[in-house]
């Protein structure tokens, strides 16, 4: 189980002659069940990222705390890392490399054994449908073939928590779709999984519950009906826009 409560972060960003700070994200919670794939949406600048990065460990929140099962980021970082696998758009991959090796040197990185590192990257391999291209240099390769590549690293410990940053972005119709296969089938595995995407109909396809984020705050909760039924629409992407876009006249919307 992940629980993020009260998560806060606030950048302080050092300029000439005054610091100047950003709250990208406030007082955010949700919950992600084992076998669940949550969604957080949100326009650029929403504070996806940031919530997710927080989730990873890789930066430390304000305030509040995320937890998976007893475990948490403020004391047990460690422990959360080896518990997750968490894919950025910043990743990046050394282009004389295959990725075959990248794989294998990851899975050697969270010390697992030979064998196991071998079972599971032909799992993985298989699943994504890379093996036309895993001993290619990964300079060679096409953005879906490197996202695949990416993904791949981040599973090869078969972590518990799936922690997915805007994992269909610059994919065709056909990757995004066998992207959006695996998680689907490997929530159905038991994993936790949680994604960031500001693409409505990836979201309403993959995920069971969703967050709206808006200038970091979380502005809707719960399963795509609930939403729905909250703000008595029949689209979600309705819903999205009633808080980022301006209302026409004479409609009202979210935005104060
Ligand atoms: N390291 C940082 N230092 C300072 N400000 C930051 C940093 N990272 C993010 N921010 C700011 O925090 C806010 C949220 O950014 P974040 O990257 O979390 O948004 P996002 O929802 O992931 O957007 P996108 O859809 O564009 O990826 C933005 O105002 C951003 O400028
Ligand atoms: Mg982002």
């Amino acid at each position: 189980m992940l629980k993020v409560e009260n998560l806060c972060k606030v950048f302080k960003n050092k300029k000439k002659h005054k610091a100047e700070t950003v709250e990208a994200v406030r007082d955010v919670s949700f919950e992600c069940s084992p076998g669940e794939i949550f969604g957080l949406l949100g326009p650029n600048g929403a504070g996806k990222t940031t919530t997710l990065r927080c989730i990873s460990t890789l930066i430390k929140p304000t305030n509040g705390n995320v937890y998976i099962d007893s475990y948490n980021v403020l004391e047990d970082g460690k422990t959360i890392r080896s518990r997750i696998g968490f894919l950025t758009s910043d990743m990046k991959l050394d282009g004389f490399f295959t990725p075959d090796y990248m794989v294998d040197y990851f899975g050697a990185l969270n010390k697992m054994r030979k064998e196991n590192i071998q079972q599971r990257k032909e799992y993985l391999f298989n699943e994504l449908q890379m093996n036309d291209f895993i001993h290619k240099k990964i300079d060679k390769l096409s953005t879906g073939m490197k996202q695949k590549t990416a993904i791949a690293i981040s599973l090869i410990h078969d972590p518990e928590v799936i922690v997915f940053d805007e994992p269909t972005n610059g994919l065709d119709v056909i990757t995004s779709k066998s992207v959006t296969d695996f998680l689907k089938k490997y929530a159905e595995s038991g994993k936790t999984i949680v994604i960031s995407t500001h693409m409505m109909n990836v979201a309403e396809k993959l995920c069971d519950r969703f967050g709206i984020l808006v200038d970091g705050e979380l502005k809707e909760l719960g399963s795509l009906k609930e939403i729905l039924d909250n703000n008595s629409s029949d689209s979600l992407e309705d819903v999205f826009f009633g808080y980022i876009l301006p209302p026409a006249e004479g409609e009202v919307n979210h935005v104060q």
